[in-house]
């Protein structure tokens, strides 16, 4: 199965952020709790009302639906998955359109800004050059483009010469989370799901461990984020501009 068939019969069965995370509830609360935090105020800052707006691998419009509940009023979304495409229509007023990131139907420099949100080709540096060249393609030559992702230090390195040969320069590093971070709650949340699985049936109090989990985990997060050091980021929101 391809990443196409593997995105859409995912999506077949599901919607809102399940359709476009493969993660467990718990995890996809979080990540959207943090998500949010991080990417409104980025898009606050470098979106102005009346841009044109393109998402690559907009999956079912979730960002896109923010977008135009922020007033940015000319979105255009592309995904290769008919389904997410389906839902995401059913949703908002953006327009939207089946492609590929590696070859979009549109034409050069019609976008003043193009977001790519968990989206770009890891562990493939062919496919990402592909993709973010297609990225730069389509922006205007004094556009932006955001990126958001799980990166390592290597891929950002990648990243920032692929841009930097299409003429875009690296103005904002924002990091998501921070790499020992992310460890951390990784295993304190496998434990908690172990014995969340071994407990018996009683579901009161595991409700309750739940419900204090989520409650402490995302604030906390947050807060040590921004004391920490910074250049650990795993997971990173990187915005480029045009020159
Ligand atoms: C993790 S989801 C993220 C969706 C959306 N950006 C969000 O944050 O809600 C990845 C999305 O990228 C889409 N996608 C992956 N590779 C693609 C490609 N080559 N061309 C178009 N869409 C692609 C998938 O169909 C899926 O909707």
């Amino acid at each position: 199965m391809n990443d196409k068939e593997k995105w859409d019969n995912w999506a077949k069965t599901r919607t809102d952020t399940e359709a476009v995370m493969m993660a467990s509830s718990l995890i996809r609360k979080y990540r959207d709790y943090i998500e949010k935090k991080v990417l409104l105020p980025i898009f606050k800052k470098y979106i102005n009302k009346n841009d044109i707006v393109l998402e690559m691998g907009c999956g079912n419009g979730r960002w896109i639906k923010r977008l135009e509940e922020n007033g940015i009023k000319k979105l255009i979304g592309i995904d290769f998955s008919k389904e997410l495409i389906r839902q995401a229509k059913s949703k908002c007023k953006a327009t939207f359109f089946i492609s590929n990131s590696y070859g979009l139907c549109l034409s050069n420099s019609k976008f003043d800004n193009t977001v790519l949100l968990q989206v770009i080709p890891h562990n493939n540096i062919k496919k990402l050059r592909v993709a973010l060249n297609e990225a730069c393609r389509v922006t205007k030559i004094n556009g932006k483009i955001i990126l958001m992702d799980e990166f390592v230090e290597n891929d950002i390195e990648d990243v920032k010469k692929i841009m930097l040969k299409n003429n875009f320069k690296l103005v904002k590093i924002k990091p998501v989370r921070s790499e020992w971070l992310s460890r951390l709650i990784t295993s304190l949340r496998k434990q908690f799901d172990k014995s969340y699985k071994e407990s018996s049936t009683i579901s009161t109090k595991n409700t309750w461990k739940h419900f204090i989990k989520v409650i402490l985990e995302a604030p906390i997060d947050l807060l040590l984020l921004n004391i920490l050091l910074k250049k650990l980021s795993l997971e990173s929101v990187l915005v480029f501009n045009g020159r």
